[in-house]
């Protein structure tokens, strides 16, 4: 994912959106019944967390390595299963699952979701991770397969797609906080007393 502001004098000028944008302008919001469907299941999940976040992550890092490397802790791990018992994966998984506890709390309140999604956005420009469709994808997938054990015979198709749909919401509004902290990051490069002093070459 590029910086939006690389594109203004192209794409942005004429109006035109790129097929990630598109798809995130298309994003929905999760329903009445899907809220609830959610929360439900977040109650029996929550016991589970610390588990369902290490096996998320193993399994994403199995699945798709290149998401390993962006990890800077994890990058050179070949051993995926020593992943399992390590206390850093292990406090990354339950900071990921925190964020999807307070994303569950704040259904009910669109904008405060938004916000806590977009400032996550932001963040992770600074960790370089740009949070493009198809790696936040494969988290949300993983996620969806760490739980479904955990839920038993309370998973049901339409819970998936209910999760789905969050994940997908969220992930949007992650990669508009990406997108906005980049220009930002780019307007205060660009602004005048951050360029290099000119020296006064006539004297
Ligand atoms: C559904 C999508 C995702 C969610 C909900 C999510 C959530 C989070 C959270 C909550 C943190 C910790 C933030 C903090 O404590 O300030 C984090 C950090 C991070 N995320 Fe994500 N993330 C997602 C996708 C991704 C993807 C696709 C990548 C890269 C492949 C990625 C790479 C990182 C990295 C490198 C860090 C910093 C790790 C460190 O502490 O060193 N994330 N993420």
């Amino acid at each position: 994912m590029g910086c939006a502001i690389s594109s203004l004098g192209t794409k942005a000028e004429f109006g035109e959106r790129s097929a990630e944008e598109e798809e995130d302008a298309a994003a929905v919001y999760p329903r009445e019944d899907q809220i609830q469907m959610i929360k439900d299941s977040w109650k029996v999940i929550r016991d589970d967390i610390a588990k369902v976040g290490i096996i998320m992550f193993v399994r994403l890092f199995e699945t798709h390595p290149e998401c390993k490397d962006v990890f800077f802790l994890f990058r050179d791990v070949e051993d995926l299963e020593r992943l399992r018992s390590s206390r850093e994966l292990r406090a990354h998984g339950l900071r990921v699952m925190s964020f999807i506890e307070k994303s569950v709390a704040r259904l009910d309140q669109q904008d405060r979701l938004e916000a806590l999604a977009v400032e996550l956005g932001k963040g992770h420009y600074h960790y370089n991770a740009p949070p493009n469709t198809s790696e936040t994808t494969y988290v949300g997938a993983e996620f969806v397969c760490a739980v479904q054990p955990i839920l038993k015979e309370r998973w049901t198709s339409e819970l998936e797609e209910a999760w789905k749909t969050l994940f997908q919401y969220v992930t949007g509004l992650m990669r508009r906080g990406y997108q906005e902290e980049c220009c930002r990051q780019r307007h205060l490069a660009l602004s005048p007393k951050n360029r290099p002093e000119k020296r006064n070459t006539a004297l």
